[in-house]
């Protein structure tokens, strides 16, 4: 029988505090709200701290699975959200783009029905991202609304589509102190995108400026547990609506290959 491919979205950025992190946890329990299967990989390997937004506590995690340890399917822990998670590597240090490129491969080996596996990164394009970047079949980039934000981003973007053939980018604009004037920031940037790179990308969505956030955060939950009915709660549910409407992925033969093996050849 055919199974819908899972959707898998790579969140990235070009500068540091963006917001991936903070994208990743809220976006996934807003879907796993929404009766969607969601699993977070923390692939941020420089500073993995995804568990804290799920408030997930898991006694392993990547280093042990990078390690020989533990399998993948034996670090995968299911957050009080419903939302499962690999945890990040802790414990490791001197990991090298073929660490990544294990983690990528690894998970057509795991036995879990999920219908969007969200992939929370380290900042801009490195060594250490692009296995990640390069497996996932969608990116949403997350921009600031500030010029240096925006720089970075266009950059960064330029070095996916030509240096790595990426296509597929979403912009996410946080931190907005409007999210309605979102789809206006963001035909500007896609204007610079097009003059500077030649290519145009997608919009996905706009999340403001809130409080609220951190306030969860500092009690080691998420926004959407604490305040429900908060205007957090209301851009990320319209933002898991917007990604819900994606275009699926196709269909396969049920076996769960997370990440497109060819294009994690090619980018060998
Ligand atoms: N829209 C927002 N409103 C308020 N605080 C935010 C918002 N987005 C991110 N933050 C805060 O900014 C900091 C950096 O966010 P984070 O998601 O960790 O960035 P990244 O993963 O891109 O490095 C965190 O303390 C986070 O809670
Ligand atoms: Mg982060």
């Amino acid at each position: 029988m055919l199974a819908a491919y899972p959707q898998i979205i790579c969140i990235a950025s070009g500068n540091g505090g963006a917001g991936k992190t903070m994208v990743a946890t809220n976006l996934s329990i807003a879907l796993q709200r929404m009766g969607k299967r969601v699993m977070v990989l923390d692939a941020d390997l420089n500073m993995p701290n995804a568990h804290i937004a799920l408030g997930a506590h898991s006694a392993n995690n990547l280093g042990h699975f990078l390690s020989g340890e533990k399998t993948l399917q034996e670090i995968v822990v299911t957050s009080p959200t419903g939302v499962r998670l690999v945890s990040g590597v802790s414990g490791l240090t001197n990991l090298t783009q073929r660490h990544a490129f294990s983690i990528v491969q690894s998970f057509c080996t795991l036995n879990e029905e999920v219908d969007f596996l969200i992939v929370d990164t380290a900042t801009g394009v490195t060594p250490l991202t692009l296995p990640f970047l390069t497996a996932s079949p969608k990116r949403f980039m997350v921009v600031r609304d500030n010029p240096t934000s925006i720089a970075q981003t266009i950059a960064c973007i330029n070095t996916m589509v030509h240096d790595h053939e990426l296509g597929d980018i979403y912009l996410l604009i946080n931190g907005m102190a409007n999210p309605q004037d979102g789809q206006r920031l963001f035909d500007r940037i896609n204007h610079a995108c097009a003059l500077a790179i030649g290519q145009s990308i997608h919009y996905i969505g706009a999340i403001g400026q809130h409080d609220s956030i951190l306030s969860a955060l500092k009690t080691g939950q998420s926004v959407l547990d604490v305040a429900g009915a908060s205007d957090a709660a209301y851009d990320f549910s319209a933002l898991a609506q917007a990604t819900e409407q994606l275009p699926p992925m196709g269909y396969t033969s049920g076996r769960l290959e997370f990440f497109i093996e060819q294009r994690v050849s090619r980018a060998h």
